[in-house]
């Protein structure tokens, strides 16, 4: 039965839905290198879509034929999303705009111009007084094609607050819907720029009748702060992008935002729409796609984001993992396949990675494995999952891994294809094969040879290559990403010479494949089924 109080207590928790703005395709584009063609960004495009944000805004349609042609697929394909138009206030940037969104089931135009003095004295060299003008001519002339204008005075944050309110005023008196109050420089403080909207709200004519949103870069490290701050001070929609990627240090993150709303949203009363388990999936693609690498420690997708070396938080975690986790890792797609091992590591954790490849080992063998692990530890900063597995082979006196990379011979050079020559042992039989391959590089030679020596139904997804020292002999660290029946399986390997770790990288991923196979098996077995 519903009484006045549900409703009442209802509607007190009913929680303020922030909008997700996606710019990595526009502002993320625009860091340095990361330029992606067409066909790429329509990629990215779909995952978007599928992770549930509201809006994308695909790039900057006058910029290119290929970059126009993107955002017309882009519109015609993606019927679920809103679609966003990218243009200054210059008549040929709106109808090239307008032209490539034509066809979107639901679409916005984006105009900006700049707001702060610095900028209007020497990158426009217009006064107030021209700006105002050009932005009222051209926030109308849009409005002639499209109904949702979004307008943004970019860098408002070191705008006079006089000269803001002048042109946010005028923008929606033109018809803005949207008003967008950057902080371009990544310049703001929270405690200064999340009540800079509430005046605005208050100050500006027709100022509560617009949306209000925001786009905060990260120089100073406080994209995500700001906009928290700006929701605080009413903004429902925050502009973001993936990886956090964007001009110079970037944009407010995706994922961090939507994190930090998902893990703190009852303090703040909001929420988004975002399908969180396809967030690590998406900054995978995204950094894959623009070759840029994610920060060991970023938050959320950093590969030691979720990742406990020390023996205490180990064994805290394994036995509850509130004790040293507040998000659950899994809720973003992330495998949990990769708890770091290396000297701080206690038995609880070692014993939980090798119960994950299907071992299970008595105590006499356990403590053997202990004792050879933290001897290996020593040497190698991680002990990396082809050596944990050595390792189980010599403490038990068994072969676990089904196949095992035995010698490897590589022929490198500038003028003729690269020739790789692999032999791998399998534990079904014992006997160790020879393997030719060749390839446009040694790694592709190399793959080639190994992917014929265990023929298992894996995709090699991912390499990725890391230095662990520095140095001309430093050791290399190669991790692996394999994808078998919709699962990702990791691998990894250390090593001097980094072509022989990125080949036991990917032995590893794919004996992981077949371990894991083998051990769903064994339990149906034990189940009965
Ligand atoms: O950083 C910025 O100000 C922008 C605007 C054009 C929104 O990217
Ligand atoms: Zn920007």
């Amino acid at each position: 039965m519903t009484t006045n109080t549900n409703i009442a207590s209802d509607i007190a928790e009913a929680k303020r839905r922030i909008k997700i703005f996606d710019t990595t395709l526009r502002d993320g584009e625009q860091a340095p290198g990361a330029s992606m063609k067409p066909e790429q960004k329509i990629v990215i495009a779909r995952q978007l879509a599928r992770m549930g944000v509201d809006v994308i805004e695909p790039g900057f349609a006058i910029s290119s034929p290929g970059e126009f042609q993107a955002i017309q697929h882009i519109s015609r394909e993606l019927q679920n999303v809103e679609i966003c138009g990218f243009a200054r206030c210059v008549k040929a940037d709106i109808d090239s705009a307008v032209a490539a969104t034509q066809d979107a089931a639901r679409r916005r135009l984006h105009l900006f111009i700049s707001a702060s003095q610095i900028h209007l004295d020497f990158q426009l060299r217009k006064t107030q007084d021209q700006v105002v003008q050009m932005m009222r001519e051209m926030v109308a002339y849009g409005k002639q094609f499209v109904d949702e204008i979004e307008f943004s005075p970019m860098d408002a944050s070191r705008s006079s607050e006089e000269f803001l309110f002048r042109v946010v005023e005028a923008a929606i008196e033109e018809g803005a819907t949207i008003i967008n109050i950057p902080d371009t420089m990544g310049y703001a403080l929270p405690e200064e720029f999340g009540p800079l909207f509430t005046r605005v709200r208050e100050g500006v004519r027709g100022g509560d009748k617009v949306v209000y949103s925001t786009h905060c870069h990260n120089d100073l490290g406080l994209a995500v702060a700001n906009s928290l701050a700006a929701i605080r001070h009413g903004v429902t929609q925050v502009e973001v992008s993936v990886n956090g990627v964007g001009e110079r240090a970037g944009n407010c993150s995706l994922e961090e935002l939507v994190m930090a709303i998902e893990t703190r949203g009852d303090s703040m009363g909001v929420e988004t729409g975002i399908r969180t388990e396809h967030i690590y999936e998406t900054s995978r693609l995204v950094s894959r796609t623009m070759h840029f690498p994610i920060a060991f420690n970023k938050p959320i997708v950093g590969r030691n984001a979720f990742q406990h070396e020390s023996g205490i938080h180990q064994d805290g975690l394994l036995k509850n993992r509130n004790t040293y986790e507040i998000m659950d890792p899994e809720a973003m797609g992330i495998p949990r396949s990769m708890i770091i091992l290396g000297k701080h590591s206690g038995r609880h954790a070692i014993k939980h990675r090798v119960s994950e490849f299907g071992v299970s080992l008595d105590e006499k063998e356990m403590e053997e494995l202990y004792n050879r692990f933290k001897a290996k530890a020593d040497e190698l900063k991680i002990v990396t999952d082809d050596v944990l597995m050595e390792l189980v082979g010599e403490s038990t006196d068994t072969i676990v891994q089904p196949y095992s990379l035995v010698d490897l011979q590589v022929l490198a050079g500038s003028n003729r294809s690269r020739i790789a020559s692999v032999t791998i042992r399998s534990s079904a039989d014992g006997e160790e094969r020879t393997y030719t391959g060749a390839g446009d590089g040694p790694l592709e030679a190399v793959i080639h040879c190994i992917r014929e020596a265990m023929p298992v139904d894996a995709v090699f997804e991912d390499l990725e290559l890391h230095s662990l020292s520095t140095g001309e002999d430093a050791t290399g660290e190669a991790v692996v990403t394999v994808s078998s029946a919709g699962k990702r399986n990791i691998g990894s390997a250390v090593h001097k010479d980094i072509i022989l770790a990125a080949a036991k990288a990917y032995v590893a991923a794919v004996n992981g494949v077949i371990l894991a196979v083998r051990t769903k098996e064994v339990r149906r077995e034990a189940a009965g089924e």
